[in-house]
């Protein structure tokens, strides 16, 4: 695995973003592995920036996302359809059909998660995976457990989760406490990762993944078998 150390979250940011710039002038026609959450945010401004001044175009694009709350509509502000859109897909020139997010509000969420994995494949698989990590080590959705799911799969949030992005909402009971989420085997087919960590509260997850060891209780752990993973980190 190789580590980039930063020294800002700028750094960080700037990071990720030449690296999502760079494969798209090279491949114009990739599939990005877009994720949520905090970690991304700045990137995701510099993207827009690059964009803008003519540095990068994701015209050609393909975007699959890592997940979705269930039972949360793509218009309610606290969906990760609706964070996609505001954070990144509104600033830079991709086409909006061609940015896949998760459904968290399909009638049958078995055949959306089989359907879901499918389309990925038939895309010709994932170029460049974005992954932030959760305090307790989890990506995507995929929560510590004994067991962690392959494919694209609706999972129960575990209590840390559910604290950590209580931020985002008015109250704590307001968090959906299940969603749908890409599975392990479907980020480790990804043919190239980043997983970012920025702050000290990562630092413990973050140490798992360092060790080089692959526990499922830390599941970021398993890209410790992925040929080709860069850890982005900051304060951690
Ligand atoms: C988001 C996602 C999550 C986050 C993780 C870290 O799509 O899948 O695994 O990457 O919870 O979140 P932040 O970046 O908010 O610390």
């Amino acid at each position: 695995m190789k580590i980039v150390v930063c020294n800002t979250y700028d750094e960080l940011s700037q990071y990720i973003a030449d690296r999502v710039a760079s494969l798209v002038n090279e491949k114009p026609e990739c599939i990005l592995g877009l994720a949520t959450g905090s970690t991304p945010v700045g990137a995701y401004e510099k993207l827009g920036e690059m964009c803008k001044a003519g540095k990068v175009d994701f015209s050609k694009v393909r975007s699959f996302n890592l997940d979705e709350y269930l039972g949360l509509t793509p218009d309610n502000d606290q969906s990760y359809r609706y964070f996609m859109n505001k954070n990144l897909f509104e600033k830079i020139n991709i086409d909006i059909n061609n940015t896949r997010v998760p459904s968290g509000i399909s009638e049958d969420p078995d055949k959306m998660c089989k359907e879901y994995d499918e389309a990925i494949d038939a895309a010709g698989g994932i170029d460049l995976q974005l992954l932030g990590i959760g305090e307790n080590g989890h990506i995507a959705f995929n929560e510590p457990a004994s067991q962690l799911y392959s494919g694209t799969h609706v999972t129960d949030l575990t209590e840390s989760t559910i604290k950590a992005n209580s931020r985002f909402f008015e109250k704590i009971e307001d968090v959906p406490t299940q969603a749908v989420t890409m599975g392990i085997g479907s980020i480790m087919k990804a043919k190239s990762i980043i997983i970012a960590a920025n702050g000290a509260n990562k630092k413990a997850a973050v140490d798992v993944l360092r060790s080089g060891m692959i526990d499922t209780n830390c599941p970021a752990s398993v890209l410790n078998a992925h040929r080709d993973v860069t850890l982005v980190v900051c304060g951690c």
